[in-house]
């Protein structure tokens, strides 16, 4: 080859590369959450967070650029399995992450699994989630891990006798049966169980049956951004006034919405495994880089999930030496073990599940602000949704 063409090609490499026109040079992650809709808080604070992270720990990981492509599946099923589907093949994404709702996990998992791609749920929380693909990783939580806890709790203190109510699909059936089993284990009563339809729900009809029923407390489960609504209705019923408790899974009382609630929500116990308040220097620092990144906003345990997922994920791609393939990835996902803002945890290896404390927290005002302050905490706790 005479030296001018060698040179020539030389440049032309040196443009294609500088490009990033080199595919092997980037990894990227395909975000799919819901952005729209009902549900887009939790796309907004997932989003926020997996930001957060890259800027904060850099978006060059061992030479490789990391991409992050957000998609919206305005929390419908069909959408989300499409969207996955493209940017698996079209993309060629290296990870699957995101997922605002049982349902978008459920039908994605098929995807993961033929084409080999970790996928990893940073919002999704029904149990049977993490056996749809073993190509599935969980960095949010389980509902059975925060409602045992609650079943537990609520006996020692004076609640014998309840009534549940929860969204009817996955997360609330699981929230439902694992706090219902403990707590009759321990001697409670449940007088009722009630279910109110995931979308758009009316829960004055519930509530004014629960108001009759006359139970020490109202054990619920709404999904991420659905509390104001089942607050301002649990007012109306005049409910905050009867002497009935309200206790749940953290999610009524997500950090997101909580401070807007007003009084009613104070003294509202619920067990979950992040509080905006808990008290570590990692989580104060991400609360801090959080609200300066985002107008203020509270980052709730959504944001934690989507903070933790990016996190699996930058070590998995480090551990690979960014050789890739989803086998390598996933194997270096799973057994990780680290310091969240959520505290302790790891990825169990068997389960592919999270293992992390679970919180039993009370709502408080703070130089005026409401907050869910950690007042007990179970250990590792692993999905009981597994031994069964
Ligand atoms: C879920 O659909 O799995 C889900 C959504 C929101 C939550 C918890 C679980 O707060």
């Amino acid at each position: 080859m005479k030296k001018r063409t060698v040179l020539g090609a030389l440049v032309l490499l040196g443009v294609w590369v500088g490009t990033g026109a080199w595919a092997q040079d980037s990894f990227k992650v395909g975000l799919i959450l819901p952005m729209t809709g009902p549900f887009a808080s939790t796309g907004k604070q997932i989003e926020a967070a997996a930001r957060l992270y890259m800027a904060q720990n850099g978006t060059t990981v061992v030479g490789k650029k990391v991409e992050l492509i957000v998609k919206d599946d305005t929390a419908a099923p069909d959408v989300t399995k499409r969207l996955a589907q493209e940017l698996v093949v079209n993309e060629k994404v290296q990870v699957l992450a995101g997922f605002g709702l049982t349902p978008l996990a459920l039908s994605t998992a098929p995807i993961a699994t033929q084409s080999k791609t970790p996928l990893v749920v940073m919002a999704a929380a029904t149990s049977s989630i993490t056996q749809a693909s073993p190509y599935i990783i969980r960095t949010s939580f389980t509902l059975p891990q925060a409602a045992v806890a609650m079943g537990d709790w609520a006996p020692r203190n004076g609640i014998k006798k309840v009534v549940s109510l929860v969204s009817d699909y996955g997360p609330g059936i699981d929230a439902e049966k694992f706090f219902k089993d403990r707590f009759l284990f321990n001697g409670g009563q449940v007088l009722e169980t009630l279910r109110v339809p995931m979308r758009n729900p009316d829960f004055a009809p519930f509530l004014q049956k629960v108001r009759d029923l006359k139970p020490d407390a109202l054990y619920v489960f709404v999904p991420s951004g659905a509390g104001t609504a089942l607050m301002k209705q649990f007012v109306e019923r005049g409910l905050d006034k009867s002497g009935i408790r309200l206790i749940g899974t953290g999610d009524v009382t997500d950090d997101d919405i909580l401070n807007g609630m007003g009084d009613v929500a104070l003294g509202v116990v619920t067990s979950h495994h992040y509080s905006a308040s808990h008290d570590s220097p990692i989580n104060k620092k991400f609360v801090d880089a959080f609200q300066k990144a985002n107008g203020g906003l509270r980052p709730n345990f959504m944001a934690v999930g989507g903070y933790d997922g990016m996190r699996v994920i930058y070590e998995a791609l480090r551990a690979t030496k960014g050789q890739g393939g989803g086998d390598a990835l996933l194997a270096a996902m799973k057994g990780q073990i680290f310091e969240s803002p959520r505290g302790p945890m790891f990825i169990d290896a068997q389960t592919r599940d999270v293992v992390h404390n679970i919180y039993i927290r009370k709502v408080e005002r703070v130089n005026g602000q409401l907050f869910n302050n950690e007042f007990e905490s179970l250990k590792d706790v692993k999905d009981p949704g597994k031994s069964r």
